[in-house]
């Protein structure tokens, strides 16, 4: 975890609370969690494989992948957020465990000891993507397979664009953040390069269309402020935090229709196999 926080802009794994936890279970299972599981499935994960589930968050991705690889199989989800793993862990069997742990840094995990690693929401997190690769490529067995459902590079969500275009207006450009964007998005050939240089043969590299909806102003900021484990607003002063929120919350208003805020965007999913 030490080598990650020393990375500039890297997010901070200490604005997680119980409630923003308890949020994104709950948010999740309508979204990230859908597409995990397209993504389980273009890696086609068998019964009996021993599965890593790398930025596990609370669990429910890991859960399902447990029912696939059934009793002779294996799934360890690894966070480094404690509540998210304490959340998880209620979801645990004699197949399915969890550990905190970084990306950065899976000591814990042994050499060739899984057939697949997923990483669904989780790569545009790595300010650096060598080394998770690097350690991804390490626990997999030859010919294992990764998988990579993330941000793509260049896209940002309305709401991203107005909260940035507010936080840049007085008093919260007091506080400014280390980078204007939260996450560190690649695009198709960036990805394809990381694999190639990690010792991945790249297999599967698309821009999926994704459509989102929340139904308030209140719900998508309650998903951006869960789904980045408290760095949304997380670099403003506490006293300034639920300020930041009702502005947002105003702007927000523009963008509600009949059916909520709907946007429609795009999303990065590759796989690759271990060399
Ligand atoms: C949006 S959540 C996705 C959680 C889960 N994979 C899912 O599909 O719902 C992003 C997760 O990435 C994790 N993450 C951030 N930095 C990480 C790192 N350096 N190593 C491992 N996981 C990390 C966060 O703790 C968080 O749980």
């Amino acid at each position: 975890m030490g080598a990650n926080l020393r990375l500039v802009g890297a997010p901070s794994l200490s604005l997680d609370s119980d409630e923003l936890a308890r949020d994104y279970e709950r948010i999740s299972a309508t979204r990230q969690f859908q597409s995990g599981q397209r993504l389980v499935a273009d890696l086609g994960i068998m019964p009996g494989e021993h599965v890593l589930d790398l930025g596990c968050g609370t669990g429910l991705l890991a859960e399902h992948i447990a029912e696939i690889v059934g009793p002779q199989g294996r799934v360890v989800g690894v966070d480094p957020l404690p509540l998210r793993i304490e959340l998880a862990r209620s979801k645990r069997r004699p197949n399915l465990s969890f550990e905190v742990g970084d990306a950065y840094d899976l000591d814990m995990l042994q050499d060739s000891s899984f057939d697949v690693v997923v990483m669904n929401a989780v790569f545009h997190w790595f300010p650096e993507k060598t080394r998770p690769l690097l350690e991804c490529a390490r626990v997999l067995r030859p010919d294992g397979r990764v998988g990579i459902g993330t941000v793509l590079k260049g896209h940002r969500t309305r709401i991203h664009q107005i909260a940035s275009k507010v936080l840049a207006e007085p008093p919260f450009d007091r506080f400014p953040r280390p980078r204007a964007q939260l996450v560190f998005p690649v695009d198709p050939e960036e990805m394809r390069a990381f694999f190639e240089i990690t010792g991945f043969s790249p297999s599967l590299i698309e821009v999926r269309e994704s459509t989102r909806m929340w139904p308030s102003p209140e719900a998508a900021i309650r998903f951006s402020e869960a789904s980045s484990f408290g760095n949304f607003l997380g670099h403003l002063p506490t006293e300034l935090r639920s300020r930041a929120r009702t502005t947002i919350r105003l702007r927000l208003q523009n963008l509600m229709t009949a059916d909520g805020i709907v946007h429609h965007g795009q999303r990065l999913v590759a796989t690759a196999i271990r060399k």
